[in-house]
């Protein structure tokens, strides 16, 4: 126990662990430490952001993909996906009752669509900007050119969501096809905040074959990439991809990884994901006690929340935008924190 301990001051002092002690930590934690952990966790939140919770208003634009990741829903050889895409019209549509509720970031989320080729995803960018000078548009369109990266920039998005999904390539290898690999994910990253994005990452927690070993890594490469925002969610299967009958990743280990990237990189922006919901009716209230300091309630349309099925069981499928942010203003105040009208931008 102490030795655990130890280990949480020395990341907490130092910013850093050895892969060794980041497995010990990992392998060896408890509910106690778990206690120990989140209360500094919490500490440093409060330092940073109060008891802010920022809002992100998610516009799940369409779910025809390109790839075909084992472990998502939208995945190319789902033939019992529901196919949809938004128009232009609908989007701004989502962003403009989004305004009306108080969000002032908009993440532009999709599979990777190529109807939705350069130039239409700058005019969509250029519209929202245009419009909505005050708001951050984030987006998180998967794997690009650094060249396309940079003229969406250029066109007004100001942060771009993509996460890693595990640090070690042989890892990655099992949780996709050949031709994806973590080296060119990685690239893209390092392209992202090159260019100016304020950058997301993160990955999957409890994904099929994940050790120890590999969630030591991931910790190892987000310390080095140092990002604005870190999204870690429990992996949660889907009955139509080859992982169906895998285990879900839990809500325990997730959170005790919320704590440690909280006290590792204290002013990251951490969303209490959706996922963490799904598997946990408490599970974002949970999350913010952990460290995080972020939700991002569904901003799409009613009629098509339940096709972005990226996994079984997705919360808040049926309801509409107000509604949800309703129901977590009520969730957030039920633990003592405030959902605020703010972009929310990483505290430098
Ligand atoms: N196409 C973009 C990309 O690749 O980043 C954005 C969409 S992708 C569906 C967004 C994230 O969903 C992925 O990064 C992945 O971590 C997560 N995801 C996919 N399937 C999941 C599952 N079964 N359980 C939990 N998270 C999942
Ligand atoms: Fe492309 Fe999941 S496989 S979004």
């Amino acid at each position: 126990m102490d030795k655990l301990k130890q280990l949480i001051d020395k990341l907490e002092e130092t910013s850093r662990l050895s892969k060794e002690e980041w497995i010990f930590l990992i392998e060896n934690r408890s509910e106690t430490v778990a206690e120990y952990l989140f209360e500094k966790a919490r500490k440093w939140q409060h330092k940073y952001y109060g008891n802010h919770v920022y809002t992100r208003g998610l516009i799940e634009f369409t779910n025809y993909c390109k790839n075909d990741c084992y472990y998502c829903g939208i995945r190319r050889s789902n033939q019992n996906a529901d196919r949809y895409r938004l128009t232009r019209e609908q989007i701004i549509e989502c962003c403009q009752i989004g305004y009306g509720l108080g969000f002032r970031t908009f993440v532009l989320q999709g599979g990777e669509d190529g109807w939705f080729t350069q130039k239409r995803l700058e005019e969509i960018v250029r519209a929202i900007r245009e419009s909505y000078p005050d708001c951050a548009i984030t987006l998180s369109l998967g794997e690009r050119s650094k060249e396309s990266y940079r003229r969406l920039f250029e066109a007004g998005a100001d942060r771009y969501l993509l996460r890693h999904e595990t640090a070690d390539e042989g890892h990655y290898r099992n949780l996709h096809p050949a031709e994806l690999s973590a080296a060119q994910r990685r690239q893209c990253l390092w392209d992202l905040k090159e260019i100016g994005y304020q950058t997301g990452t993160g990955f999957m927690v409890g994904s099929p074959g994940q050790t120890a070993a590999h969630l030591a890594e991931d910790m190892m490469l987000i310390r080095k990439l140092e990002p604005h925002m870190v999204g870690i969610g429990p992996f949660v299967p889907h009955h139509d991809t080859p992982f169906a009958a895998e285990k879900g990743g839990t809500v325990e280990l997730t959170l005790f990884l919320i704590g440690l990237l909280r006290i590792m990189l204290p002013k990251l922006l951490l969303p209490a994901t959706t996922a963490l919901g799904t598997i946990d009716a408490r599970g974002r209230e949970k999350g913010i006690l952990a460290g995080a300091n972020v939700v991002m309630p569904n901003l799409s349309p009613t009629d098509v929340r339940k096709k972005y099925e990226l996994y079984d069981n997705k919360i808040c499928t049926g309801d509409e935008a107000a509604e949800c942010r309703t129901c977590l203003n009520r969730r957030m105040e039920s633990i003592g924190y405030q959902l605020v009208v703010d972009r929310g931008d990483f505290c430098q």
